[in-house]
């Protein structure tokens, strides 16, 4: 079998639609197009995604998305050499449009369809080379090399896995409750911010003290490399009702510091646990994945641990619209591990694991 060069990827496993086509270069990936239609509009005005409200609007754009996403590369449905799609984990009823129309136009197209699992999609974000024009992609050129440990912080998972190859890899630990970007979410809400929540916290912790309030960092010293956010969030649920009760002012001042002692918190416990375990395995390249991987400070912090500590790990971040959900990652996972599917038998998981 030829190696494949040109795929098309699709990826609706949240409120997300997104499609793109990208291409394998010598030694990574070179973006052609990458489109998102997100209902940002619907989630801001119920803070949040509903998942049934997700699913109609993206059946309603996956054709134009995709549409677009062929037309912006310049290839035509006949150039491609396979269609990529995300089948799990997500909410079913967004993951069943994304799986359904990749499997027919596998088969009305005659392209092989390859599965891809989301979670390891965000991480092969990092191995995308070349962005479109006009934007930088992921440290000009060059790519992870293995073995690497990889952090993934997204909205429902926070994971440290260890990879020893292209589909070798193990998994170190993750939450045992709320997620680092639901932890993010569920904080903003409490705080009165918009839905996604861990870009309006970052944005009002510029403004604030992180040392004002002290927060808990959950498990922070444990020795095993879980995670757990949910008592974080009661903390701060605590300390807002506790300014409501004495009626202490509740000024803008006061919210900025509790921000930036929330992102401080959350940001303490995921680098103290990922520097732990690339020292523990003796691993010297950090991959980091998921949305909260757009996160300025959390990259300063982790590449500001590994310069004091001397610890000469070399640290692959994707610039920020990579780490959210988009298809170009899920079009590059499927390059690195080509393992077609019947599409007459594939399934939407949407309780797919790592
Ligand atoms: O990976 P992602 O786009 O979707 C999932 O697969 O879940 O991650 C979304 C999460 C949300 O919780 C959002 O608040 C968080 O990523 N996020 C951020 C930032 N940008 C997105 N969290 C902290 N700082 C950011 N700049
Ligand atoms: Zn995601």
């Amino acid at each position: 079998m030829n190696k494949p060069q040109i795929i098309l990827g699709i990826e609706t496993s949240c409120d997300e639609t997104a499609a793109a086509v990208v291409q394998k270069t010598k030694d990574g990936v070179k973006i052609l197009s990458n489109v998102v239609a997100s209902s940002a509009v619907l989630q801001a005005k119920y803070g949040g995604v509903i998942p049934e409200q997700a699913a109609r609007e993206q059946i309603k754009s996956i054709i134009p998305v995709i549409e677009e996403s062929l037309q912006v590369s310049g290839y035509r449905h006949q150039d491609i050499d396979a269609i990529a799609v995300t089948y799990g984990p997500g909410l079913i009823g967004s993951l069943l449009v994304g799986v359904e129309t990749a499997k027919t136009l596998a088969t009305v197209w005659e392209k092989p369809l390859i599965p891809v699992n989301h979670l390891l999609g965000h991480f092969y974000a990092n191995w995308i080379t070349v962005h479109l024009p006009g934007v930088k992609a992921h440290l000009e050129g060059v790519t992870p090399q293995f073995p690497c440990l990889g952090l993934l912080v997204s909205g429902g998972h926070t994971d440290l896995v260890l990879f020893k190859d292209h589909g070798k890899y193990e998994y170190l630990g993750g939450t045992r409750d709320d997620a680092a970007g639901e932890c993010f979410d569920k904080c903003a809400r409490l705080l009165g911010l918009a839905y996604p929540g861990g870009p309006e916290i970052s944005k009002l912790a510029k403004r604030g003290d992180p040392t004002k309030f002290h927060l808990p960092r959950p498990m922070i010293d444990s020795k095993d490399f879980d995670f757990s956010f949910s008592g974080l969030k009661t903390s701060v649920a605590n300390l807002i009702h506790t300014f409501e009760v004495k009626k202490r002012s509740y000024t803008s001042k006061v919210k900025c510091d509790l921000a930036a002692s929330i992102e401080q918190a959350i940001i303490d416990v995921l680098v103290a646990k990922t520097i732990k375990a690339a020292q523990k395995y003796k691993i010297k390249e950090i991959i980091v994945a998921g949305g909260v991987g757009a996160n300025q400070k959390l990259a300063n912090n982790l590449q500001f641990t590994i310069y004091n500590l001397q610890l000469k790990t070399k640290l692959h971040i994707p610039p920020p619209e990579l780490c959210t959900d988009n298809a170009a990652m899920i079009a590059t996972a499927a390059i690195f591990n080509y393992h077609p599917a019947d599409p007459f038998i594939l399934q939407a998981e949407p309780s797919l694991s790592l």
